[in-house]
């Protein structure tokens, strides 16, 4: 075996907080957790692939959480926990092109209200797409799905996009959305 990266990146699990922690804190935790996962490891994969789980483990009501990448043009399928997604979402289309189209974070409390969604989860109600954005140019975006109408909020828009920010850096993203 070849020695080198000899340094083993290991986190212990952090669980959810339990049913009576509010939003700020489960977001605190969730913050916390992201940035122990993604310190010091250099493996883009393996950091949106943690992000996504520790997002779809802690964010409430949740059935989808992932990463579309932009990847000749057009979004990709990424890191994701949940049920098998659509695979290319053209920019301008459904809620996830759209935040790349707008550059802005959608916040959609009924699906079923929102012209063009991509129903890629059929039990899917309410979603939330923050655009991931590095030099100008959308790299990709973090997508959630709820099973319940108006489960995203403002709060929820602050906390995720400061995730967001908070992974830039630690993910090669030339290597991300390399097609
Ligand atoms: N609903 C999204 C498509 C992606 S899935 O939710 C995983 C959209 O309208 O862009």
């Amino acid at each position: 075996m070849e020695q080198g990266h000899a340094e083993v990146h290991e986190v212990d699990y952090v669980a959810p907080l339990g049913e009576g922690a509010g939003k700020t804190e489960r977001y605190l935790e969730l913050r916390r957790y992201v940035l122990a996962l993604t310190e010091g490891e250099p493996d883009w994969l393996a950091n949106l692939a943690n992000v996504a789980a520790a997002v779809y483990d802690h964010v409430p009501r949740v059935n989808w959480a992932g990463f579309y990448l932009m990847k000749g043009g057009e979004l990709v399928l990424g890191p994701f926990q949940g049920r098998p997604a659509c695979v290319r979402i053209a920019v301008g289309r459904g809620v996830c092109g759209t935040a790349v189209a707008e550059r802005r974070t959608q916040v959609v409390p009924d699906v079923h209200a929102f012209p063009g969604h991509i129903a890629c989860d059929d039990r899917s109600r309410s979603e939330i797409v923050v655009p991931i954005v590095v030099g100008g140019e959308v790299v990709g975006v973090l997508d959630i799905d709820s099973p319940d109408v108006g489960t995203f909020d403002i709060e929820d828009r602050r906390a995720l996009e400061t995730i967001v920010a908070d992974i830039v850096p630690r993910v090669d993203w030339a290597a991300a959305t390399r097609s």
